[in-house]
C-alpha cells in the first residue's frame, strides 16, 4: 500500500494528450477508436475466459419491464454531462446495451491492472479498496453507494458490511434493473444480508435523502465519469448525507501513476475516446475539493498500480 501526496500530478495531460484530443475531435476519428477501444475489451475477456456474448445473450433473453418499472424514478430528469456518449456507447450508460455489457467489460478491463493478464483483476482491484476501507471503518451501519452502476460494487460493500444496510444509487434505470436482478447471486448465502440492498434512481448530486443517514458513501470509479462541476456538488450532498465523524470513500484512477504518463498514445486515444471527461477529472484536486466543503484533510493511498482511494472524514 503506498501513501500518495494529495496534490494531482496530471502527467497524461501532456503534450500526447493533447494530440490525443485534436484526433479525437474529428468524429469520424473518435468513432473508429471507440469502436477499436470495445474490440480490444471483447478480445480481452475473451483471453481471461468471460463469455462477452454469451452473457449479453442471457441477459437479453429477459423481459426487463417489471424491474425497470420498479426501479425507474417517473419524471426524473438527467444533468446534461450525463446524456452524451460513454464507453463507445452512442447513448451513454442510458441503454440496455450498456447494462448488459458494463460486468464483463469490468472483468476485461481490470484484467491488466497488476501487468499481467489475471482473471481476477476485478475482484483484486475491489478487495485491495475493501482493505483500506476495513481499516478505517471497521463497522459502519448505513452505506450509500454512489454510480452503482449493475450492482457489483454494492455487493461487494454488502459482503464486507453484511451488518450493514446498503442503498445503491445511479442515474440509469438499466444499470438498476440489472443490478436488482443480479444482488441475490452476486451475495453469497453466508454473508446474506438481514435486508438485501435497495436500489435509488437518481442523481449522486441530489439524491432527496434525508441529512446525517449515512455513516459510510462509497464511489467505486464514479468520479472519472463527471465534469469538475457536477463532482464538487456530489462531494458537497455527500457532506450532507453523511453524520458527523461519518466517512466519505472513493476509488478511482489514479493521476499520479506513471501507468497514465507512460501509456502508448494509441492506447491513451482509445482510453479518452470512452471517457469524456477524464481530462477533468484528472486535474480535480480532491484534498482541495474535499476542504472546501468541509471534509478533514484525506488520506490518499495507491490500492493498485494506477488506481487510488481517499478516504475523507466529515
Ligand atoms: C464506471 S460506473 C461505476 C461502476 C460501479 N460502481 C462498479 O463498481 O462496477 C459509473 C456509474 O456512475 C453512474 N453515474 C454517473 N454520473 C452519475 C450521477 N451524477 N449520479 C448517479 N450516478 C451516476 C453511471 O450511470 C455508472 O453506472
Amino acid at each position: 500500500m503506498i501513501f500518495l501526496s494529495s496534490s494531482p500530478t496530471p502527467p497524461a495531460m501532456g503534450f500526447t494528450s493533447f494530440i490525443v484530443n485534436r484526433i479525437l475531435s474529428f468524429p469520424s476519428l473518435a468513432n473508429w477508436a471507440k469502436t477499436q477501444a470495445k474490440q480490444m475489451m471483447i478480445q480481452r475477456a475473451h483471453q481471461i475466459g468471460v463469455d462477452w456474448l454469451g452473457h449479453v445473450a442471457l441477459l437479453n433473453t429477459r423481459d426487463w419491464s417489471l424491474d425497470l418499472s420498479q426501479v425507474t424514478t417517473p419524471g426524473l430528469s438527467y444533468p446534461d454531462y450525463y446524456v452524451t456518449s460513454f464507453h463507445g456507447y452512442a447513448d451513454g450508460n442510458l441503454s440496455w446495451e450498456a447494462a448488459f455489457e458494463v460486468e464483463v467489460a469490468a472483468y476485461a478491463v481490470h484484467s491488466r491492472v497488476w501487468g499481467a493478464v489475471d482473471a481476477h483483476g476485478d475482484a483484486r482491484l475491489r478487495q485491495s479498496y475493501h482493505q483500506i476501507l476495513q481499516s478505517h471503518i471497521p463497522s459502519p451501519l448505513k452505506i450509500l453507494d454512489l454510480g452503482c452502476s449493475v450492482g457489483m460494487s454494492t455487493a461487494a460493500l454488502q459482503v464486507n458490511y453484511p451488518g450493514a444496510e446498503v442503498v445503491g444509487i445511479d442515474l440509469s434505470p438499466y444499470f438498476l434493473s440489472v443490478a436488482q436482478h443480479q444482488a441475490p447471486a452476486r451475495i453469497p448465502v453466508p454473508s446474506h444480508p438481514v435486508s438485501p440492498p435497495t436500489w435509488l434512481h437518481a442523481a449522486a448530486e441530489a439524491t432527496g435523502l434525508p441529512d446525517q443517514s449515512f455513516d459510510l458513501v462509497s464511489g467505486f470509479l464514479l468520479f472519472h465519469e463527471l465534469p469538475e462541476e457536477a463532482a464538487i456538488a456530489i462531494l458537497r450532498e455527500v457532506h450532507r448525507l453523511l453524520r458527523p465523524g461519518g466517512y466519505f470513500a472513493m476509488m478511482d484512477m489514479n493521476p499520479q501513476s506513471p501507468v497514465y504518463a507512460q501509456m502508448k498514445p494509441y492506447i491513451l486515444t482509445l482510453l479518452k475516446s470512452t471517457e469524456p471527461y477524464l481530462d477533468e477529472y484528472f486535474k480535480l484536486d480532491f484534498s482541495q475539493a474535499l476542504h472546501s466543503v468541509g471534509f478533514q484533510p484525506p488520506t490518499v493511498v495507491g490500492n493498485s498500480p494506477r488506481h487510488r482511494t481517499i478516504v475523507a472524514r466529515r
